[in-house]
Parts: structure tokens; sequence; C-alpha cells
């Protein structure tokens, strides 16, 4: 049932290109228009809605954090992010016109669930994203939008990341759609670049090698740092979740702009520090910024893990390894991002012995609070 691999987690990272496709198939016509048949809240009350709100723990919550850049972007309508676990502690502020959406693989997750009743209670409506069909939080749920990733058994999250940033995706642009936000050429050119992207993350897991060769050689570390900026930066923090929980290593995830204020007093001759670096076309001041935040700690003696596009030259000279991802529009880059990471805890945690799909301490499905 693995399917020839040795570990469930290297079957789903593998399984990505498809559970991305199929996450998008049937959901844009041949006009180039979104139909989500299983979001029932009407297009009239999703034009009222005045925030969104995402509420979601761990993996799920990354997505999440993306899924922010992007319905800003498109729609400008105000979106938070919030841990589910710290939500409904807080008071939150919430109203028939606010949107939760809560984000989930399994639809079990207690902190998840008890944050989408707490909406409820408050009159708002709540939209899941879910990978488990009938489970508890599309159960409870006004709407839901299933990702198609198909059953993931590893307890390390992989292609339902990927899925629910799909999802995440197309409910921002759906949100664009019936608002009449930037519809335009914008959004178009998104839908094209979102149906190309499952071969991009084909392209990347067949030029994983050097990657597996560079984390068995880091296996002895204690510590890896990672960091990103703009949609990079949920990218860092996931990629140092997996690190965690799959090494056990000591693993952190900076916004590349926070270097300076702190977390750069940590950097030491040969600390591993892996950086995902935004295209340089488009955000390109960003992408400036995040070369001299590489040289900086380089030239503390960091040992530099650029994820760079392809063609992105201006990194060449930092990098002490280079990995190159397909170019692709800023917002979508997590899709192809992420991968390389992935792949890098999976090698690392197997050359550490560790036992991958069943790291200790944690449990696929956490259904307690
Ligand atoms: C990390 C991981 C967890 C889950 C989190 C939420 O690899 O798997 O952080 O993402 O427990 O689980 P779901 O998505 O089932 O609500």
């Amino acid at each position: 049932e693995k399917g020839g691999y040795d570990y469930f987690m290297l079957k789903e990272i593998a399984e990505q290109p498809k559970a991305v496709a199929d996450t998008l198939l049937g959901r844009i016509d041949a006009a180039g228009s979104l139909t989500l048949d299983e979001v029932r809240i009407s297009a009239s009350e999703l034009r009222e809605v005045d925030k969104v709100v995402i509420v979601a723990c761990g993996t799920a919550f990354h997505a999440g954090l993306i899924a922010k850049y992007a319905i800003e972007h498109w729609t400008r309508i105000p979106c938070e992010v919030e841990l589910a676990s710290e939500f409904r502690y807080r008071d939150p502020i919430l109203g028939p016109r606010s949107l939760v959406i809560a984000i989930s693989q399994s639809g079990e997750t207690m902190d998840t669930l008890m944050a989408l009743r707490h909406a409820r209670e408050q009159g708002s409506k709540v939209l899941a994203i879910c990978n488990t069909n009938g489970s508890t939080i599309p159960r409870e749920s006004d709407a839901v939008l299933y990702t198609h990733a198909g059953p993931e058994v590893a307890v390390a999250s992989t292609k339902a990341f990927l899925t629910q940033l799909v999802a995440c995706y197309l409910v921002a642009l759906y949100l664009g759609q019936v608002r009449g936000t930037k519809w335009g050429d914008e959004i178009s050119a998104v839908i094209r670049d979102l149906s190309h992207i499952s071969g991009e993350v084909e392209r990347v897991l067949e030029t994983m090698e050097p990657v597996r060769a560079l984390a068995r050689s880091l296996a002895g570390k204690n510590t890896v740092l990672f960091l990103g900026r703009h949609v990079g930066y949920p990218v860092a923090l996931e990629g140092a979740l997996k690190l965690k929980e799959l090494a056990y290593m000591h693993a952190e995830g900076f916004a590349a702009g926070e270097l300076k204020h702190g977390p750069i007093a940590l950097i030491e001759e040969d600390l591993p520090v892996v950086v995902v670096v935004p295209s340089p076309r488009g955000r390109s001041v960003i992408h400036d910024k995040i070369v001299s935040n590489i040289q900086e700690i380089r030239a503390r003696g960091a040992r530099t893990i650029v994820i760079a596009e392809e063609g992105d030259e201006a990194v060449v000279p930092y990098a002490d390894h280079l990995i190159r991802i397909p170019a692709t529009p800023t917002l979508l880059q997590p899709l192809v991002a992420t991968v390389p990471l992935q792949v890098f805890a999976c090698e690392l945690a197997t050359a550490r012995g560790n036992e991958v799909d069943q790291p200790r301490n944690l449990a696929k499905s956490v259904t307690v609070e």
C-alpha cells in the first residue's frame, strides 16, 4: 500500500502533482470562471462579507497565513489568520458579515472545531477547507470546499498542505469573482498559471537528489534556521515545523526582515540557514532585500541553503547550496518552494534513524484540546 516507497510520506510527497491537479479539477470552466458548487453560501452573502478570518492549526495554519496574502491582494477584504487554539479564548470580534474559513486535513481537529463552533455562535458563516469527506468540521460548517489530496497517512502533512493552498487560492479568486473586485486580466492570468502548476510541482520533484544528499550531510547538526519574506515567510515556518516533527531538531522560521531585530544573534560558523527567495520579477524590492539578508548571514559564517527561481542569478555568489525552483507568480510560489523543504526534512529524519511516518509524541488527528 506504500506503492513501492519506503514510507507513506515519500509516497505522499510524490503524489502532490496529482493532488494539486485533482483539487483544481472541474472548478474552473472553459470560459475561465470559477464554480464552486460545494460552497453553499449565497453570492449576495459573499458580497456582504467585510472580514475574513482563517482558523487552523499547525501546517493548515501555515496554509492560512499564505491565503491571507492572496485574499487581501485579490479581493481587498481584510483577512486575519489565527491559531484555532488561541481564537475563541480572546473574545474575537465576529458578526454576520464575517466569513470564517476553517482549514483542516482531518476535519476532526478539536481546536479548529471549537473555533468554528464559536464563530457560528456569533452568527458568522463558516467555510471549511477539508480533506476528509463527511468529517465533523465540514458537517458543522455552512459550506465546504474539499481538497482532493486522497488519504494522507503519514503524520506529517505534505500533499494536504499543497491542496489546502490550492483551495485557498480558489476561494480567494471566487470571492474576487462574486464581488467583482480586481476581476480581470490579473485573475485570468492566475487561473492560467494555476492550471500549469501541477506540472511545475512535478518538475521540482524530479530534481530533488541534491536536496537529499545535502540533508544527509547535515544529519549531525543541532539547529537549522529558515528565512523567508512575504509568502516565503509561512513557507519558512512550514519548513521549520517539518524539520522539528520529523528530525527532532531545533528549527525555527523567521521573517527575513526580522533578522536584524534579534535572530541574527543566533548566526554562527557553519549554521545551516535555509532562505526562501521570492521571485526577482514582480516584487523585486523584496527580492533585493532578501539577497542582502543572505549576504549578511553569510558574512557571519552561516552555511546558506538558498531556494531560488531558475534564472535568478543575483543569489548565486552567496549560496553555499542552491536549490532551483521553477519561476511562478509570487503568490503561487509556496506550491513549488515547500516541496524541497518536505524532502529535506524527510531525508534528514531518515538519516537520523527516525520513524518518518510516525514521529514520536504526535498523532495524525488531534481530537483533544
Ligand atoms: C504537521 C501536521 C499538523 C497538522 C495539524 C492540523 O505536519 O500534520 O501540524 O497540520 O495538527 O491538522 P488538521 O489539518 O487535520 O486539522
